[in-house]
């Protein structure tokens, strides 16, 4: 319903949320980024640590190369902006890691989950190893039996173009169809969010593990496919795992909006580039700072459920605040945040770095639908 003078516009009051998978980088570019997530009503972050260098082991003393401790990366954050109730940093998963650092980690509270990266598969991931590699060394035992999550990254490293991206099958339906099953049959007590799912193959494996298996979701996966990147060539779409077919983005919202659902939930994957468009490539990541919430209201009004209404607003609310936080023991926050259905132009993050344009921005849209009261 359009708002007009005698009819006052939706709002939707919720508790803050958690943003279960978000990139906030290093240096300057903390503080703006975490104030633009605070802006959007976040109570908690989980933080990627895919950093230069990355977060690679729990403890500053812990011997290692290059890299940061999470106990470093958090007194970053935290310097850089108090706001958050919750802030999980993951270890980022190399040869660094041992059963020995996963329990000690655990053990000290540092340690709550851990992060698989595909070796080369994405933006500074040249620190990963194989998944192997982990299910053999005992990490992925020492993580089951100490309540550690395993943050995955579901795609194949290493695959010819031609099996990369193809209508049948491409880098994360093999990863779910034939990586993905034999790690939950061999650790069946391990904590699994499976991050940022793009096919039907992933909702399908995520659908039929047990309840320690759950699965974050992007704005992006949810509202385009890729053909709306490849129309016009829009670069800012452009992140991994890709877009993919619209049957897959169909079993995405259909997963979102169950009003049954309790195993998927928001993670933006927001990740910053100042600089997309390289000089022969591009680089992989949509920001989402500042407008998540909007584009999550956006994509569940497309998938058909009425946001005005009390029943859709507890299926957008178990999505968008309660799953993710339960999934991570975390707990619901008691503050709440609004959202008013007003249409709002689109504008870019000004930062140290350099103007970062938003994933609403990048698909063209002068507005969003939604505000943020
Ligand atoms: O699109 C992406 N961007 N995917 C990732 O896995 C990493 C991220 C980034 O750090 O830029
Ligand atoms: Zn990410």
């Amino acid at each position: 319903m359009p708002a007009n003078a005698n009819t006052p516009a939706p709002r939707l009051t919720l508790p803050r949320w958690h943003d279960l998978h978000a990139h906030f980088r290093q240096g300057e570019l903390l503080r703006p980024l975490l104030r633009a997530h605070a802006a959007m009503g976040c109570a908690g972050i989980l933080a990627m640590p895919n950093t230069v260098p990355p977060v690679a082991k729990v403890f500053p003393g812990d011997a290692a190369f290059d890299c940061w401790s999470i106990e470093e990366y958090l007194r970053m954050i935290r310097d850089a902006d108090g706001g958050f109730d919750d802030i999980i940093v993951p270890l980022y998963l190399s040869e660094n890691a041992t059963p020995e650092m996963i329990s000690a980690g655990a053990k000290s509270g540092l340690l709550r989950a851990c992060k698989y990266y595909p070796p080369r598969g994405t933006t500074n991931a040249e620190h990963g190893r194989p998944l192997d590699h982990y299910m053999q060394n005992g990490v992925f035992e020492a993580m089951a039996e100490h309540g550690v999550v395993l943050c995955l990254h579901g795609e194949e490293h290493g695959l010819a173009p031609e099996n990369y991206f193809d209508s049948a099958a491409n880098a994360e339906t093999f990863f779910y169809r034939e990586r993905a099953p034999r790690l939950a049959e061999k650790f069946p007590d391990l904590k699994i969010a499976a991050e940022h799912v793009s096919t039907k193959a992933a909702v399908d494996f995520v659908l039929q593990a047990g309840e320690n298996v759950a699965a974050s979701v992007t704005p992006q996966h949810l509202l385009y496919t890729a053909g709306h990147l490849l129309q016009g060539c829009k670069y800012h779409l452009y992140c991994l795992p890709l877009l993919k077919f619209d049957a897959d983005r169909a079993a995405l919202r259909a997963a979102v909006t169950d009003p049954r659902n309790t195993k998927f939930f928001a993670g933006t994957d927001s990740a910053p580039h100042a600089r997309k468009a390289t000089d022969c490539g591009c680089a992989a990541g949509c920001f989402t700072g500042g407008v998540a919430p909007q584009l999550y209201a956006m994509a569940f009004e497309e998938a058909g459920v009425d946001l005005s209404a009390p029943v859709g607003q507890g299926i957008f609310a178990r999505f968008l605040c309660c799953n993710g936080p339960a999934f991570y023991d975390l707990p619901v926050s008691k503050e709440t945040f609004t959202l008013i259905k007003e249409d709002r132009n689109v504008a870019s993050l000004a930062t140290p770095d350099g103007n970062i344009v938003t994933l609403a921005e990048g698909a063209g849209l002068k507005t969003l639908p939604w505000r943020i009261a």
